[in-house]
């Protein structure tokens, strides 16, 4: 029989999860916490006005623009290095935030920053499971109704095509749709409360762009054609009755998108030094040297 695994390195159709979009209010106070506080970077290439803002973290983003605030119902996940730095920069805006919503504690394996209105932010250092990501957003989970899982595992696997499966975990039953090598996105049961969804979005890349569109097309799911290589979803409905099990606006996109995999710049916040002004998303990989 054979030797290897191969299955245990398949990846799904969703092959990556590039940015979370919420809208913001006020672009200086989201300068104080996702710079300054956070410890992220502002993309120094794109949207770099002042009436929205991407902010990288390792290959993915924020993406904020000026608006009616939004805000994601669960949590964004990032990793991230130096959790004592991390802490210190948070105590360090926490005057220049006051009376917002901020706020940041912490818990065994990750610091929780709420942004200036209301976004939780889970900080984790790298790890194992987060596979090689240094910086990164490793999952972006979403709660939602008693029950729900297991529908929602169904349309990801059915529908997109990816891996995705419901487990019982001490925070609850989850349903989580695996994403490329080491994301996912996770939509967790809870008792609520289960605000009206106010349009934020997640981006992701499809390697079978064509195929999802068709079914989802079919079930009249599609809910804005933006351009050849973009479509948006919300609902993620039970196959069978059609019921909506969650809303989240996926703004899909083709790996032909010329956004695709497009380097971003990171900086190293531990210190500056020429020649190390930048961090890598990733860990050094464990190849021989040349
Ligand atoms: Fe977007």
């Amino acid at each position: 029989m054979a030797e290897f695994d191969r299955a245990a390195e398949d990846v799904g159709n969703i092959v990556s999860l590039e940015h979370v979009n919420t809208q913001i209010p006020d672009q200086q106070l989201a300068t104080i916490f996702y710079v300054m506080g956070l410890g992220l970077t502002r993309d120094p290439y794109q949207v770099v006005g002042v009436t929205n803002m991407w902010i990288n973290a390792g290959r993915c983003q924020f993406h904020l623009p000026t608006g009616k605030p939004q805000v994601v119902n669960g949590h964004t996940a990032v990793v991230m290095p130096g959790r004592a730095a991390l802490l210190q920069r948070l105590a360090s805006v926490a005057k220049l935030l006051e009376g917002t919503k901020f706020a940041f504690r912490e818990a065994n394996d990750y610091v929780e920053a709420i942004c200036p209105w209301g976004n939780h932010i889970r900080c984790f250092e790298p790890a194992p499971r987060f596979g090689r990501m240094m910086l990164g957003m490793p999952y972006v989970e979403i709660n939602v109704e008693r029950g729900a899982a297991d529908g929602i595992a169904r349309f990801y696997r059915e529908v997109f095509a990816v891996p995705a499966s419901v487990a019982d975990e001490p925070e609850g039953r989850a349903a989580r749709a695996r994403i490329g090598t080491d994301q996912a996105l996770v939509f967790r049961e809870s008792d609520g409360p289960f605000p009206e969804f106010d349009g934020h979005h997640v981006a992701v890349y499809l390697a079978d762009f064509s195929g999802p569109y068709r079914k989802l097309v079919q079930r009249k799911l599609v809910t804005r054609e933006v351009n050849q290589h973009e479509y948006r979803v919300i609902d993620i409905p039970d196959l069978d009755t059609g019921r909506v099990l969650a809303r989240l606006e996926h703004e899909v996109r083709s790996m032909t998108h010329p956004s695709y995999a497009r380097a971003l710049v990171n900086r190293n916040t531990a210190t500056y030094s020429p020649g190390n002004e930048s961090v890598s998303w990733a860990m050094p990989s464990q190849t021989r040297p040349l």
